[in-house]
């Protein structure tokens, strides 16, 4: 009887692990961002990108049960985030957007997901150029 969560409303889990696997397949051939990952196995970085956003669209609170806070600018200020990697970081997510088709994705759910990762990558940039 609750109102239903973007979360739910696009697919749940299996929505969500699709899109940051997407991401993650692309970021690991980037030759802009690739780099600023520390750790050579990116699931770890995949899975608590995955948790974060499940949280944030309103599903399950793993994130924060594992993590607290989420923080993030404070979380980024160990990379250099310039307008390239930002811009980077966007196509990336564009490319994982795409993959998801419209029938779980519709025109509204996707211009929010969009609307959002824009305003969230510039608000990641801590540095010029
Ligand atoms: C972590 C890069 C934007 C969410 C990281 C990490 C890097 C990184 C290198 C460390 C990987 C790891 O977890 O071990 C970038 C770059 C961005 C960007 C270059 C360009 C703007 C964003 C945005 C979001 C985000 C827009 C959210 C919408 C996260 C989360 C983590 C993370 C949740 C894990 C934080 C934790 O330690 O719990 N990012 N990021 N990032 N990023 Fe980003």
């Amino acid at each position: 009887t609750s109102a239903e969560t973007f979360y739910e409303a696009v697919g749940g889990a299996e929505t969500f692990r699709r899109l940051t696997n997407r991401f993650y397949r692309e970021v690991a051939v980037d030759e802009i961002l690739r780099p600023l990952y520390p750790e050579e196995d990116l699931g770890p970085a995949e899975r608590r990108f995955r948790m974060f956003l499940e949280q944030y669209w309103g599903g399950p609170r793993t994130y924060s049960d594992e993590r607290g806070h989420p923080r993030l600018r404070m979380r980024h200020n160990p990379f250099r985030i310039g307008p390239i990697e930002r811009d980077a970081w966007l196509r990336c997510m564009y490319v994982a957007i795409a993959s998801i088709e419209p029938e779980t994705l519709d025109d509204q759910h996707r211009k929010a997901l969009t609307d959002y990762m824009e305003m969230a990558a510039q608000s990641m940039v801590n540095a010029p150029l």
